[in-house]
């Protein structure tokens, strides 16, 4: 879809509709009301009437307003208006553009972008704009032999601005908007791939293709053997299980200076599991061809970085493998030796996550990097303890932390903290290595991290657990894109506190 920025009065707009806000008990939002004033009290009348109550998702469509150029006026409800905040301006977006979408507007005019928000500015709302428009028109129907498009789709949205003098920041806005919503689209198509169509080897492929998309990210794949050479004993215990050959995908995108220390990114890409010997129940478990999200949302961020070319280096990391079983699959009580020379037993195959990130963020050492920060789908504690809403947070340095909850809360991609506390360690021991690779019910989502954290003293690295919110089950099945805005959002504030 294609998006502008514009300044202008709504009685002045000729287009097939325009669209703005109406709060709850019946109050017009001001746009409304001096549109209401031209257009001799026609909007108010029908409000007065109780057409529309101004709920949010309440919407009410007027055609052939007087004293207007336009086709339609979509009226939209906004709630109270001292609850208007990030979550609801979402909400009333969506059901905005779902609307327009089946009205057969195939262009609108959007005055939202004018509603005051707490705590945010124009460029702000514009961005939420574009971002929540493309999450609503999101569709994955590559694999339907017929789909259903409708007849005359939304094909272009004017945003409206309050003055002139905010269309330079605005159009920048809709450019950080559509970067981060390909990225977003592009981690939602991975992970909703099947898993016999996006194995190890098919991710590689798209990473490989990103490096030929933009000059400046250089892609390279490390195979079994050279997994074996770097003795990835971790990893490799993982892939063995699987017909499919893991890969270790990496790709450099420099935007810095040349000694400008990275930022890597480490994604879990399991594009399925079983669980392995330890094997998952039945039910449900086709949902475990999202465990790759974490590799997604590395390749989404990525992408959305070189789209806006940002002035920063950043690295991502990706092990990619199945969880599967064979006469060769890793047994419980099998030790194996990782990367960094320290044993593991594997006392459980389905908590492979930590397996194959622990070596690669071993091999993250080679980077030098300023700071490292895995995303994986890791715990279904985490499910349990933050639900749908919060990615899981864990770091050994605070001032990492508190700007990745900043990054979350800016960009309406929240993540909550966690501690990881060394108290917690204990559990992980074991009578015949170094570690086990489980450490019990109890606080799961932080004995994961506890074991990555045994890998990770070389660096300031936080680690975000995605098990809940990388995709959503039920009706509204599929995957999110998330943390991809919030990955976005911390790389953005970086090169911004650089700059001053
Ligand atoms: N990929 C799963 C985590 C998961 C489970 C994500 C359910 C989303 C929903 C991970 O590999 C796993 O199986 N973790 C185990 C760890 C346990 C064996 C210590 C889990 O959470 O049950
Ligand atoms: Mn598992
Ligand atoms: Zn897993």
């Amino acid at each position: 879809m294609e998006f502008t920025v514009k300044s202008g009065d709504p009685e002045k707009q000729r287009t097939a509709c325009i669209v703005m806000g109406v709060f709850e008990p019946r109050r017009l939002s001001p746009v409304a009301e001096k549109l209401d004033d031209i257009t001799g009290g026609y909007l108010s009348k029908l409000i007065r009437r109780g057409d529309l109550e101004g709920k949010i998702g309440q919407t009410l469509l007027l055609h052939d307003v007087p004293n207007t150029l336009c086709d339609r006026i979509l009226l939209i409800g906004c709630g109270r208006e001292r609850d208007l905040g990030d979550t609801q301006y979402r909400k009333i977006v969506s059901t905005a553009i779902n609307t327009l979408n089946e009205i057969g507007a195939m262009e609108a005019v959007c005055y939202l972008t004018e509603l005051h928000i707490k705590q945010h500015d124009v460029p702000w709302k514009v961005r939420q704009t574009v971002e929540a428009a493309q999450n609503a028109l999101y569709r994955f129907d590559q694999l339907k032999s017929k789909k259903d498009t409708e007849r005359r789709p939304l094909r272009k949205l004017v945003l409206s601005v309050p003055s002139r003098r905010d269309l330079t920041e605005g159009e920048r806005a809709l450019e950080v908007g559509l970067a981060i919503a390909t990225g977003v689209t592009l981690t939602k198509d991975l992970g909703n791939l099947p898993a016999n169509i996006c194995t190890p080897t098919y991710l590689a492929e798209q990473a490989k293709d990103m490096g030929k998309r933009y000059k400046n990210i250089k892609v390279d794949v490390l195979e079994t053997a050279d997994m074996e050479k770097l003795k990835m004993g971790s990893l490799l215990s993982v892939s063995r299980g699987s017909d499919q050959p893991p890969k270790l995908i990496t790709l450099e995108y420099s935007g810095g200076k040349k000694h400008d220390k990275p930022v890597v990114l480490v994604g879990k890409g399991v594009t399925f599991d079983s669980g392995g010997i330890s094997i998952k129940p039945a039910d449900k478990m086709d949902e475990m061809k999202y465990d790759m999200c974490g590799a997604a949302s590395v390749l989404g961020t990525l992408s959305a970085v070189a789209e806006m070319k940002l002035p920063i280096n950043v690295v991502g990391i990706i092990p990619a493998t199945e969880n599967l079983l064979n006469g060769q699959a890793t047994k419980p009580g099998d030790i194996v030796t990782s990367m960094s020379g320290q044993t593991i037993e594997i006392l459980n195959t389905d908590a492979e996550g930590r397996l194959i990130l622990c070596d690669a963020l071993t091999y993250a050492e080679r980077y030098e990097p300023d700071t490292v920060i895995d995303i994986a789908t890791l715990t279904g504690a985490c499910v349990i303890a933050l639900g749908k809403h919060a990615s899981g947070l864990l770091s050994n340095h605070s001032p990492l932390t508190h700007d990745l909850l900043n990054a979350g809360k800016s960009s309406g991609d929240r993540a909550w903290e966690l501690p990881l506390w060394d108290e917690y360690q204990d559990q992980l021991k074991s009578n015949f290595a170094d570690m086990s690779n489980v450490g019990g019910r109890e606080g799961g989502t932080i004995t994961a991290a506890c074991f990555l954290a045994r890998f990770t003293k070389k660096f300031h690295w936080a680690h975000l657990d995605i098990a809940g919110t990388a995709w959503l089950s039920g009706d509204k099945k599929g995957a999110t894109g998330r943390p991809v805005p919030l990955l976005t959002q911390y790389l953005m504030d970086r090169c911004a506190e650089k700059q001053v």
